[in-house]
């Protein structure tokens, strides 16, 4: 049976290294560089589904539940608190700034009957001060985005990316609200070509993907302060899935959610603490979002961490 660390050093080897990965690896680095220079606090931002393709040439994969929405919009209030924005993410999923160009924007807009398209009034100031907001990060360098689709993409990039925040102490945060498979097929005992339904029914055996946290707190990135997601269908086990978690990994944070409530109900776990987001109905009225308590809760809890250590 392979040793704790070989599992890691394995799943590795037995996946590809994701398209464009120089690349990536090239923009992480100029990205970094000028953040320091700035000497901004960093948080890398993880978000959306991975997926786990069944076939080489992939025409059926596995996915993992997540519309992006955690990432996306805790990415925006982080970048307003001066942040410098990390957002590796599932393609296509929601992405900051970008999430509010959803299909209501043809009811934000009117037709003029010169054929000019305008802004309806009643939408123009929201609009605006997004368009402002997403200048200002642009003009600033403040985020940089990659993309994953598979779970090999994301492990890959998020090892990079870590290696490369590592040295940098207390200033980094790390966010991992990406929803990420348990379960794959190593690239040796995948089919490389599409599967034939001619050949009857499917059988299929996964293998258990080594839980990244550990090796990533441990040694990837000691110092950075380390907020992990717990997601549960059932919650009853939240709060001991969290504890359990922040036991084994010796990580800061775990964020809870249950997957029905997660857009109005969250728990921020600690070593030592409980501490349950609710929001009421009025807020919910306001469209206020959930993210941006919990963004708030989460700098207080970094800037703490930062002054203690
Ligand atoms: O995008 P939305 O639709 O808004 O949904 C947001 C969300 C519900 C997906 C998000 O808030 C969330 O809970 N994300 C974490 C989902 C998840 O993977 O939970 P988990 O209980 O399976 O894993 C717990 C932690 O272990 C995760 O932080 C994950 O990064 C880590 N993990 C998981 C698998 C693995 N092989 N290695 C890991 O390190």
């Amino acid at each position: 049976m392979a040793s704790k660390s070989s599992d890691k050093v394995l799943f590795f080897s037995q996946t590809s290294i994701p398209d464009k990965f120089e690349e990536s690896c090239l923009k992480l680095d100029d990205f970094v560089k000028h953040q320091v220079v700035l000497n901004r606090k960093i948080i890398l931002i993880t978000s959306g589904g991975t997926t786990v393709p069944l076939e080489s040439r992939t025409v059926r994969f596995i996915d993992n539940f997540s519309s992006g929405t955690r990432g996306s919009t805790s990415a925006e209030y982080f970048l307003q608190k001066n942040y410098a924005v990390i957002f590796l993410h599932r393609h296509k999923s929601l992405e900051p700034f970008y999430r509010h160009l959803n299909r209501d924007i043809f009811d934000s807009l009117e037709l003029t009957s010169t054929g000019d398209i305008v802004v309806k009034h009643e939408n123009k100031d929201h609009l605006a001060k997004i368009i402002k907001q997403y200048k200002t990060i642009e003009e600033e360098k403040l985020l940089l985005k990659l993309e994953f689709t598979s779970l090999g993409d994301y492990l890959h990039l998020l090892k990079a990316t870590c290696e490369r925040l590592n040295k940098l102490g207390t200033s980094v945060m790390l966010y991992l609200a990406a929803a990420v498979s348990d379960f794959y097929i190593p690239k040796a005992d995948m089919s490389e070509h599409k599967i034939q339904s001619s050949n009857g029914p499917l059988e299929l055996k996964l293998q258990l993907v080594p839980k990244m946290l550990e090796p990533l707190v441990k040694d990837w990135l000691p110092s950075a302060y380390i907020i992990s997601f717990k997601l549960e269908t059932d919650s009853r086990l939240l709060i001991s899935k969290s504890k359990q978690a922040l036991d084994k990994y010796k990580h800061q944070l775990v964020i809870a959610n249950e997957l029905e409530k997660r857009k109005r109900e969250v728990t921020l776990v600690t070593s030592e603490t409980v501490n349950p987001i609710i929001l009421s109905e009025e807020d919910l009225k306001r469209g206020t979002e959930i993210e941006s308590v919990i963004v708030k809760e989460v700098i207080k809890l970094h800037d703490n961490y930062i002054k203690s250590n």
